[in-house]
């Protein structure tokens, strides 16, 4: 874990509805602005009471650094999040972050390759922000649902020099899930970068030794308590023994993924 972390409240500056039940929040805050790094994720306290007791993780999905803000995407999926969707712009939320080991950029490669599923693409949005300020290339590969879950398409579009579709429903792109044509896209001159939902990671491990990429990181998510590695509750098994994906993580290398 990398940086001074803030625990301050912070201010609701916006919010957009990308899709039914998906949403866009931008927080004031200079100093996760300056300091983030694409991959951390901050703990939000939804309620002023005590339900739901525990902070929430949220991938940072940008920062916008002339106006001190930072972003989240999410989707409602039990009662935190829920309460989220209902704050309005001006009101204020508790903040703990940034957290975590992001994606480490290698500056040396030209070509980086990022995979995303669901709300996967919340953390490689911020990703290709960096990634734009370099002179490389970028392909997205990008699975969900259907089309209407495919969030900031043409901000994405404009950051991308080669993007490609999946949908279930097939109505965008190629029809079927992500790691139905994940393969096509791992190519070990390449580096890649990848967050997708709980079923996508032990395939995408699998496919991505199977081509012989090197240059892999890939984010996890495990509920979470503490989010500073204190509470244990976030371990998960690697090649290295038992890592905290709160602390050593989300973000692990290939190698060491089991
Ligand atoms: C590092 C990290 C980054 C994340 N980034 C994002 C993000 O950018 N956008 C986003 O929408 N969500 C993200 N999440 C997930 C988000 O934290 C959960 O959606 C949120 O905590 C759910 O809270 P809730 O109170 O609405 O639901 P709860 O009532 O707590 O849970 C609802 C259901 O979802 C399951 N669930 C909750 N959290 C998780 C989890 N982390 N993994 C698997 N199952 C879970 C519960 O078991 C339950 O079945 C991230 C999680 C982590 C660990
Ligand atoms: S959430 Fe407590 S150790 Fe990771």
């Amino acid at each position: 874990m990398t940086g001074k972390k803030i625990n301050t409240f912070t201010r609701l500056v916006e919010v957009q509805q990308l899709a039914e039940d998906v949403f866009l929040h931008r927080y004031k805050c200079p100093q996760i602005a300056q300091r983030a790094n694409p991959g951390q994720f901050v703990m939000l306290r939804v309620a002023g009471g005590i339900q739901p007791f525990l902070p929430r993780p949220f991938s940072i999905a940008g920062v916008d650094e002339s106006k001190q803000t930072f972003s989240i995407l999410f989707n409602i999926r039990g009662e935190g999040t829920r309460l989220l969707a209902q704050k309005s712009v001006g009101e204020s939320v508790h903040v703990f972050g940034p957290l975590g080991t992001g994606f480490t950029i290698d500056k040396n490669i030209h070509h980086h390759t990022l995979i995303a599923g669901g709300m996967g693409i919340a953390p490689l949005f911020f990703l290709l922000q960096k990634l734009n300020k370099l002179s490389v290339t970028k392909t997205l590969l990008y699975a969900a649902r259907s089309s209407q879950l495919i969030l900031l398409r043409p901000e994405l579009e404009s950051l991308t020099d080669n993007i490609a579709y999946i949908t279930e429903d097939g109505s965008l792109g190629k029809k079927g899930i992500a790691t139905d044509f994940v393969g096509d896209y791992l190519s070990p001159d390449s580096t890649i970068y990848a967050c997708g939902p709980a079923g996508f990671n032990e395939t995408f491990i699998q496919v991505a030794r199977s081509k012989g990429v090197t240059r892999c990181q890939l984010s996890l998510e495990q509920q979470m308590a503490c989010g500073v590695g204190a509470c244990l509750g976030c371990v998960v098994r690697t090649r290295d023994g038992y890592q905290r994906v709160c602390t050593e993580g989300p973000v692990f290398p290939l190698s060491i993924l089991t």
